[in-house]
């Protein structure tokens, strides 16, 4: 009697990309419509990211960032790129169209394309690591980000994988585990993998110094009615939806895109 009722929580678990998917809930939501929903809503298909054989890869770096936000936050900072052009200098010269403030996560499919004279995704633009084989020819030289609800950042570039894992640890934060994966061979070789991983690693550490900044405006009672919402963050309006929606509360309307907005409202995408 003790073991049964005293003894471990029972966890759902699942195993996808290398890492281990715990769920806490008592019934578990569909995997398959929850997480590798996500990724399918973002890439178009499930098979655009087996191309880039995550389970496969090595960690050639990991970083935790304590970060003194909220995870929401953190989630709404990584889905907008308003911030890009004026706290991310480094990236903008690798993604140029990032400089024009457009999200990233807008338009499905889409994988932000690298400047002309960038040889790889690393800090100054020099060359990167040996190219994930699997990778698409349409895939090569664009970087991909996919927020799967709630926790997780894929990055996708065609020779490395930065994948982030958040666990709240109060209400104002956050707890940011970072991996930089590579192949295998490049990790075991002990090769040069320093610029490739100071480029995203400056982008988190600018994005989590503009997540603590915002955390005390958002901690004022103010905030309450969920902010100001622009027609190109529909997505992050979807993304208070869904918050609510799992929360059961609807009292957030006030934090609605100002007009329908989005790709259906006929204007067409900076880029293809
Ligand atoms: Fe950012």
């Amino acid at each position: 009697v003790g073991r049964t009722e005293y003894g471990l929580a029972p966890v759902a678990t699942r195993e996808w990309l290398g890492y281990v998917w715990v769920c806490l809930a008592e019934n578990p939501p569909s995997f398959e419509e929850d997480v590798i929903g996500d990724v399918v809503a973002r890439l178009g298909d499930a098979e655009a990211i087996e191309h880039y054989d995550i389970a496969s890869l090595s960690v050639g770096k990991r970083f935790v960032y304590d970060v003194k936000a909220n995870w929401k936050l953190i989630i709404e900072n990584f889905m907008e790129c308003y911030h890009c052009a004026t706290i991310h200098p480094e990236l903008t010269e690798v993604l140029p169209e990032f400089a024009d403030g457009f999200a990233a996560q807008y338009y499905v499919g889409h994988g932000a394309e690298f400047g002309e004279a960038v040889k790889g995704f690393t800090v100054d633009g020099s060359e990167g690591l040996d190219r994930i084989p699997g990778v698409a020819e349409d895939q090569d030289r664009r970087y991909y980000a996919i927020t799967v609800r709630p926790q997780v950042f894929i990055n996708l570039v065609p020779d490395h994988v930065i994948f982030h894992r958040m666990y709240p640890v109060a209400v104002d934060r956050t707890v940011v585990e970072c991996d930089w994966l590579y192949l295998p061979h490049v990790v075991d070789s002990d090769k040069d993998v320093s610029r490739s991983v100071e480029l995203f690693h400056r982008v988190n550490q600018q994005d989590f110094e503009a997540c603590e900044r915002t955390q005390p405006g958002m901690s004022s009672r103010m905030y309450a009615k969920g902010g100001v919402l622009v027609p190109s963050e529909h997505h992050i309006g979807a993304f208070h939806d869904w918050v609510n929606e799992r929360l059961g509360t609807r009292r957030q309307q006030a934090g609605r895109p100002l007009s329908p907005g989005g790709p259906s409202d006929g204007r067409s995408p900076p880029r293809p």
